[in-house]
């Protein structure tokens, strides 16, 4: 089983629609996937409710109390965590430890690269390895990749050394794809187009 966490401690970053699409995308690809919801406000499971279910099925696990571990089932290929805002400490660390590979969604404003930093500074406490762009993938959310706010991202990004993997535009896409309980993977490939090629170097990484 590969596990990837999906992380920023900084709210509203756009962690819960990259964990539901990556699962969306796995679970179309005929993989066995779990989506673990560390969350409690519960936004992963209940865009999973809402998932018809002839789309390509994704099992829910439910954190319930933060430290409880649900139970996998034993043919999961994929696990996806969705991490809850102001994650820290022995949680972050429990995350951590279970990932192969961690997906940090980023927003390129003065507020979200201040909250993130913390996050990118404990990260850079991990072993070498782990702290290297083989296991962290940032995604630059909600940004145009021409523009001076990508480009303040890029160089808060390079005291780190980790690039940006990939930028995804900001697009009603995966809201209304959301309210389905659905990935942008699920829909016509008309109305997705330029997302999926956003989304390729995230699906490289990751391997796939
Ligand atoms: N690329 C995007 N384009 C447009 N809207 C987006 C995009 N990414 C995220 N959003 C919207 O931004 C809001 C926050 O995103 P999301 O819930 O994924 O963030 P989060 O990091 O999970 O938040 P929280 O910290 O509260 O768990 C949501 O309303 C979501 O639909
Ligand atoms: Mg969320």
């Amino acid at each position: 089983m590969r596990t990837i966490l999906v992380a920023n401690p900084k709210g509203g970053s756009g962690k819960t629609t990259l964990a539901t699409n990556l699962a969306a995308y796995l679970a179309g690809q005929s993989h066995r996937v779990a989506l673990w919801d560390l969350d409690r406000q519960k936004s992963s499971l209940n865009w999973l409710a809402l998932r018809p279910p002839e789309l390509p099925a994704i099992t829910a696990l439910d954190a319930g109390r933060h430290e409880a571990y649900p139970d996998i089932p034993e043919n999961t290929g994929w696990l996806v965590l969705d991490a809850p805002a102001g994650i820290h400490g022995k949680h972050l660390d429990h995350a951590l430890k279970r990932a192969d590979k961690i997906v940090v969604p980023v927003q390129p404003s003065v507020f979200d690269m201040a909250a993130t930093r913390d996050f990118l500074d404990q990260l850079m406490e991990e072993k070498p390895l782990r702290r290297s762009r083989a296991f962290i993938g940032i995604i630059g959310m909600r940004v145009d990749p021409r523009t001076r706010a990508a480009a303040t991202l890029e160089q808060f990004l390079g005291q780190y050394d980790l690039p940006v993997l990939t930028y995804l535009r900001d697009t009603m896409v995966y809201v209304n794809a959301a309210f389905n309980g659905k990935g942008i993977f699920d829909l016509p490939r008309h109305q997705t187009g330029r997302d999926l090629l956003q989304w390729q170097p995230i699906l490289e990484w990751i391997g796939q």
